[in-house]
């Protein structure tokens, strides 16, 4: 495990899009896992300025979102499908078929996480996967208690994500109960992991993360067994840190 702690925000979000833009500049056709969240915006910004002055080349990258709610259209202002278009993929030289996020109006559940898997199957291995980590140690929409051999699924939200998450709705009862996630097995898969974490709030739970004791409890303390996890928080998350 590789940890880099930057002074703030701004500066955790260069190192991260740095990361990124390397990965892409030594293989142009990088399958990047995704991630949505507040972290990993300042990131994307990054790498969209960095594409303007084609420093990198997102032609034949391929990107593999983790997760996406359950009953929210693409095309609805809290999907994560808007939030990667808005953020990343309509500023940035994607083909828009290199681009997969799960469906979350798909009418059966079950075969969307097929179809996922396959997609996963087909692309992958995943070459950097960026995660946010979730106030309750979940990495994509991977719950407390959901097992580290998990493929794509459906997911039940904890009260604690679904409070976490309501700042982005008008309503708390407007947050999605649902969604769509890769799973853990899948993550772990990734060649490459890069893990940013941001803020006080997440100092005890990115502690926990790293140096507890590895649990379903704790999603993200699988991470510690990956051969090449790299974790970027900026000073505040980082203070927990023995
Ligand atoms: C959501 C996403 C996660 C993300 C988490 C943390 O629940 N499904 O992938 O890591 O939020 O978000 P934030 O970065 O806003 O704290």
């Amino acid at each position: 495990m590789r940890i880099i702690i930057t002074r703030d925000y701004d500066d955790l979000s260069r190192r991260a899009a740095d990361y990124i833009g390397a990965q892409l500049i030594l293989k142009p056709t990088s399958v990047l896992g995704l991630a949505t969240g507040s972290t990993p915006i300042g990131t994307y910004q990054n790498l969209v300025a960095a594409n303007k002055v084609q420093k990198i080349n997102f032609a034949a990258v391929k990107t593999i979102n983790l997760d996406e709610y359950q009953g929210l259209a693409p095309d609805h202002d809290q999907s994560y499908y808007y939030f990667m278009k808005k953020n990343l993929f309509d500023s940035v030289n994607i083909d828009p078929k290199n681009i997969h996020l799960p469906d979350g109006v798909a009418k059966d559940a079950q075969v969307e996480c097929a179809r996922y898997d396959q997609i996963i199957n087909q692309l992958g291995p995943i070459d950097l996967q960026l995660l946010g980590l979730g106030a309750n140690g979940h990495i994509g929409f991977n719950e407390p208690g959901t097992a580290f051999t998990t493929g794509t699924h459906l997911v039940g939200l904890t009260e604690s994500t679904i409070e976490a998450n309501a700042r982005f709705f008008a309503q708390k009862s407007d947050v999605p109960r649902h969604a769509f996630t890769m799973g853990i097995g899948q993550i772990m898969r990734a060649s490459k992991i890069l893990l940013v974490v941001s803020g006080a709030g997440k100092a005890e739970i990115l502690r926990e993360a790293i140096s507890g004791p590895v649990t379903p409890q704790v999603p993200a303390t699988i991470l510690q067994f990956h051969p090449d996890l790299t974790v970027i928080a900026d000073q505040e998350a980082a203070k927990a840190f023995p």
